[in-house]
């Protein structure tokens, strides 16, 4: 694993965005693995800001999204749908058919799962992962317990993750009680990983990847696993351990 430590969060964001824009610039295609969440909202708005100053080309990128809720359709503002669209897509140049977020409305959760799966081996796997940490070390919405071997699938959310996402919706009942995500495996598959972590609120999580037994009680902890993984996070989520 690279650790990369920035003052805080706006330069992690920059960082990120740099690093993601020089891959997307190197490459003739690439393939993008994106997630949603507090913590990539700055790395996408420095992207938007780089296309409006430097022109960078999203003309051949490919997104796929981690996840999204099962039940809100793509006009629902917590949908990962709308978020993608409110916080980078509509203000680059990716056309919707380049980018791909599980449709968590279908009738059959199951078969979106398994196409999700069948498209990303068809488009040649993820070149550049794009991840966020749960305090519980969950990744994607692969909660503690998920199999390492797990692939695209349908989840009930764990009670702390509903908590921790209560803040976008108006009330707790609100909140989708599953969700549709890439599994570990899925995630694994990556050419590359690129973690993002930001504040004290995830300094636990951290210590927890960096010390803590590699197990399926803790998913985040499989990346320890992986041969291509950069971590940039602000001085807050290192706090007293690197
Ligand atoms: C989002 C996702 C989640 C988040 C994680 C951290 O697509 O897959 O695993 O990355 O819940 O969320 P934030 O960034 O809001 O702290």
């Amino acid at each position: 694993m690279r650790i990369l430590e920035t003052k805080n969060y706006q330069e992690m964001s920059q960082l990120a965005a740099e690093y993601i824009i020089e891959k997307i610039r190197h490459s003739a295609q690439i393939n993008l693995g994106l997630a949603t969440g507090s913590t990539p909202l700055g790395t996408y708005s420095e992207m938007i800001k780089d296309f409006e100053k430097d022109e960078t080309s999203y003309q051949h990128v490919r997104t796929f999204n981690l996840d999204e809720y099962v039940g809100l359709d793509n006009k629902h503002p917590n949908s990962y749908n709308y978020f993608m669209r409110e916080n980078l897509f509509n203000h680059i140049n990716i056309t919707e058919e380049q980018t791909h977020i599980p449709n968590g409305m279908a009738a059959n959760i199951e078969k979106v799962c398994q196409g999700y799966e069948e498209l990303l081996e068809k488009q040649g796997g993820i070149d550049l992962q794009l991840l966020g940490i749960g305090k519980n070390g969950h990744i994607g919405f692969n909660e503690p317990g998920t199999s390492f071997e797990s692939i695209t699938h349908k989840v009930k959310l764990a009670q702390s993750t509903r908590l921790a996402n209560a803040r976008f919706f108006t009330s707790m009942d609100k909140v989708p009680t599953h969700a549709i995500t890439m599994g570990i495996s899925t995630i694994l598959r990556s050419k590359e990983i690129l973690l993002l972590v930001s504040g004290e609120e995830k300094s636990e999580a951290v210590k927890q990847l960096f010390y803590g037994p590699i197990n399926e009680n803790f998913p985040a902890s499989v990346l320890n696993t992986h041969q291509n993984v950069t971590i940039i996070g602000d001085k807050k989520a290192f706090a007293g351990i690197i």
